[in-house]
């Protein structure tokens, strides 16, 4: 049997998305599981390098993770002909310039969203990984989560007759960080890093559209900075320049030419009353279905309640009863490791990844016409993306 055995220069893996996500939940299963079998019988196994700015710090990690190569240099790592994938998960700002330099040494890439700032410069990688013929993989983690690929089964079953409508929601309350510390990082609420929930989860979004129901063709959104004024890691008081919520309206066309309407709010200023933190729901002319992170309920047509509207009255009906669980079928692991493992097939095949850059351009484009939406406040076509 032959193994084949993939470099893979992890960078940014000090972070919250790095490291739980990709490290310890993605690269090292599969690196202590032995790697994976390929149909021929080939094995594929990885060996990652991890690379961070703070020699101790990444050392350390190493050490604790039993990972034999580390390195403060992330040029030396690109140019090193011994590695094979250059990964990327350090901030927003940063990242476009990391992966151009590393498509331009020959190493395919896989990368966390959003790929660049500007929809120029995303379009810019995508032109890049064409040319060069590298394979780019681009996160698409909802995707691959339980409850999204549920609901992507009922679309593909037919479950709902002609889709009306989507409704998304998605946030849950960041602390501010004067008297409890943040859960999630400072530059996040910081335009000028990159930060913004609509650069942040527009990306997603649009994937999310994209891969349950179809094109997204207008966005209208209004973007807001509710909570003015947050504490850093430090403690230190900042302004929040990015905005925290975004309530955005999509105009969505199936590939049968139906017109589908979205709904997205995201905020990180709402606190929870959901079962889990993100929710979509589709309702359609046969059928409903909600779908959270893991778990997926449906509604047929037939089990469709007739409420009456009557304030005067108690309210009648057990509405949340009346929903069944859809069930998995199938053994649905990490959405991360996953796509991993989907990426490092393609890369070893010589292959496209079906999440690329082009892709992630279009996650771009979705948050840059969101942003123009808000500040226009108006609704913006969105226009196809030629290469
Ligand atoms: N797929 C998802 O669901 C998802 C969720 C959250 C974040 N993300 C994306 O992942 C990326 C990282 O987000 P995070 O929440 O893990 O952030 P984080 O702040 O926790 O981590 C950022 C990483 O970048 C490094 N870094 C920060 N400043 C740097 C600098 N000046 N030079 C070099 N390295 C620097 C940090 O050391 C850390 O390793 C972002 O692009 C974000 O959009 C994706």
């Amino acid at each position: 049997m032959t193994t084949r055995t993939l470099r893979i220069a992890m960078n940014g893996i000090t972070g919250r998305m790095g490291y739980r996500q990709h490290l310890v939940r993605s690269i090292l299963p599969i690196r202590d599981a032995g790697g994976f079998t390929l149909e021929d019988g080939t094995k594929v196994q990885v060996e990652p390098i991890l690379i961070g700015r703070n020699e101790a710090k990444i050392k350390e990690l190493a050490e604790l993770h039993g990972v034999e190569h580390w390195t403060t240099d992330l040029d030396a790592a690109i140019n090193d002909p011994s590695v094979d994938i250059i990964f990327d998960a350090s901030m927003t700002s940063l990242r476009a310039a990391t992966l151009k330099k590393a498509m331009a040494a020959g190493k395919h890439i896989y990368t966390e969203k959003p790929t660049a700032e500007t929809l120029a410069e995303a379009i810019e990688l995508a032109q890049i990984a064409r040319d060069t013929g590298v394979t780019a993989g681009v996160v698409h983690d909802k995707l691959y989560l339980p409850g999204l690929v549920k609901l992507r089964r009922l679309v593909d079953e037919g479950f709902f007759g002609r889709i009306l409508s989507l409704r998304g929601e998605f946030g849950y309350w960041v602390f501010e960080g004067e008297v409890q510390e943040a859960q999630r990082p400072s530059w996040n609420y910081r335009k000028e890093d990159g930060g913004g929930m609509t650069t942040d989860m527009f990306c997603h979004w649009n994937y999310v559209l994209e891969g349950i129901i179809g094109t997204v063709k207008s966005v209208n959104a209004n973007t807001v900075t509710h909570i003015p004024t947050r504490w850093d890691e430090r403690g230190a008081e900042y302004q929040a320049t990015a905005d925290d919520a975004a309530y955005g309206i999509f105009e969505l066309e199936t590939p049968g030419g139906d017109q589908v309407v979205a709904q997205i709010n995201s905020s990180w200023a709402v606190r929870v009353y959901r079962d889990e933190l993100v929710e979509f729901q589709i309702d359609g002319t046969h059928g409903s279905a909600v779908a959270g992170l893991r778990n997926c309920v449906a509604q047929q047509r037939a089990h469709t309640p007739k409420p009456v509207w009557n304030p005067d009255l108690p309210v009648t009906e057990p509405f949340r009863d009346q929903w069944l669980e859809v069930p998995a079928n199938a053994d649905l692991d990490n959405g991360f490791k996953a796509q991993w493992e989907e990426f490092l097939r393609d890369v070893v095949a010589g292959r496209e990844h079906r999440f690329g850059l082009l892709s992630a351009a279009r996650g771009v484009q979705l948050a840059e016409l969101g942003l123009q939406s808000s500040a226009e406040r108006r609704t913006i076509d969105i226009p196809a993306i030629t290469l």
